[in-house]
């Protein structure tokens, strides 16, 4: 650009993204461009000033790095300037979910170290509260605390593997597994935590349905959706199982008819850590590591659900 603001040089397939043409800005001047781009405004009185630029600028859906350095007359007065904008919109897309992933794994080692503390501090209360147990000499209230103890440590225990196979993540044993006998599998194990109002329902098909599958994980993942399916039915209802083919790809419906959630839950659901549950009974984690495994198979999740309708996993 000139001195009288005039662009004399306009190249780039930067512009193209911004729906223009190499060259076409050529013989404009910066004052209609910047009603058009609105934060070049200020950089190009900032470079008037005798200011160089490097900055990161938003221009509509495109990020741009962008440098301007005045040019100089003779004289030491403005004599235009050079301005080049690189777009970075994509590097910036790939840096985030980069850091996102390296936050993930941090978390994970993380998690994994206290998780194994963690279990190795409930094995000794497990063990204890077990010897306590065969003692003759406890009466009926000690027997009872016992078992509280016992039933709580058991929890925490199952917390931890939680937490560890989601620290685990990478290490899946992939081995052909028929997925209806997963389903099954995680019914029978699901229905004594169901309270007697709540039932689990299987629909799975005739012929088996047979993919390479961390057998232990998978049903990890779906007991994780089917616990959550059963603290969404306070009141009692109605969990539902279901296995179908479509094409190549097994898919597995979680579905109850629970309480819901609404838009601002629906959308932090796989966070670690993230739960709307009292302090207690809820981790947070299962369905960040349920996603967490059914990634490792390529798989994926989606979830549809509003509040009071129920929700399908
Ligand atoms: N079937 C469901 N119905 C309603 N809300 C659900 C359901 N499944 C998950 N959620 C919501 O997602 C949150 C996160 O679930 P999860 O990761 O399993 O952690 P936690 O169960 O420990 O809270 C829950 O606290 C709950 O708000
Ligand atoms: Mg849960």
């Amino acid at each position: 650009m000139n001195r009288h603001g005039e662009i004399v040089l306009s190249e780039g397939k930067g512009l193209r993204d911004l729906g223009g043409a190499p060259g076409q800005l050529v013989g404009l001047n910066i004052h209609a461009l910047t009603l058009a781009f609105t934060p070049l405004g200020s950089i190009y009185e900032r470079v008037q000033a005798g200011e160089a630029i490097a900055e990161r600028l938003q221009v509509a859906d495109r990020t741009l790095d962008i440098r301007a350095e005045p040019l100089q007359s003779g004289e030491g007065d403005f004599d235009g300037f050079v301005a080049v904008a690189t777009d970075v919109t994509d590097l910036d897309v790939a840096g985030r979910a980069l850091v996102q992933s390296q936050k993930m794994e941090s978390l994970g080692i993380l998690a994994g170290g206290i998780a194994h503390d963690f279990n190795n501090v409930l094995a000794t209360i497990l063990t204890v509260a077990g010897a306590l147990r065969r003692s003759p000499a406890l009466g009926p209230d000690e027997r009872e605390y016992l078992e509280t103890i016992d039933l709580a440590a058991r929890r925490g225990a199952e917390v931890a593997g939680r937490v560890l196979a989601f620290a685990r993540g990478g290490t899946a044993n992939l081995i052909p597994a028929d997925l209806r006998e997963v389903i099954t599998e995680v019914a029978n194990l699901a229905t004594p935590a169901l309270r007697r109002t709540a039932a689990v329902r299987t629909s799975i098909p005739p012929e088996p349905v047979v993919v390479e599958c961390d057998r232990g994980q998978l049903t990890q993942a779906l007991l994780n959706m089917v616990l959550n399916a059963r603290d969404a039915l306070p009141r009692g209802g109605e969990v539902r199982l279901a296995l179908t083919c479509v094409g190549r790809q097994a898919v597995i419906t979680v579905a109850d008819n629970g309480h819901g959630m609404d838009e601002a839950t629906r959308a932090r659901i796989f966070e670690p850590f993230f739960t709307t549950k009292p302090p207690g009974q809820g981790t947070g984690l299962g369905l960040a590591v349920a996603q967490g495994i059914v990634a490792n198979l390529n798989g994926a999740i989606s979830v549809t659900s509003s509040p009071g309708e129920g929700t399908t996993f």
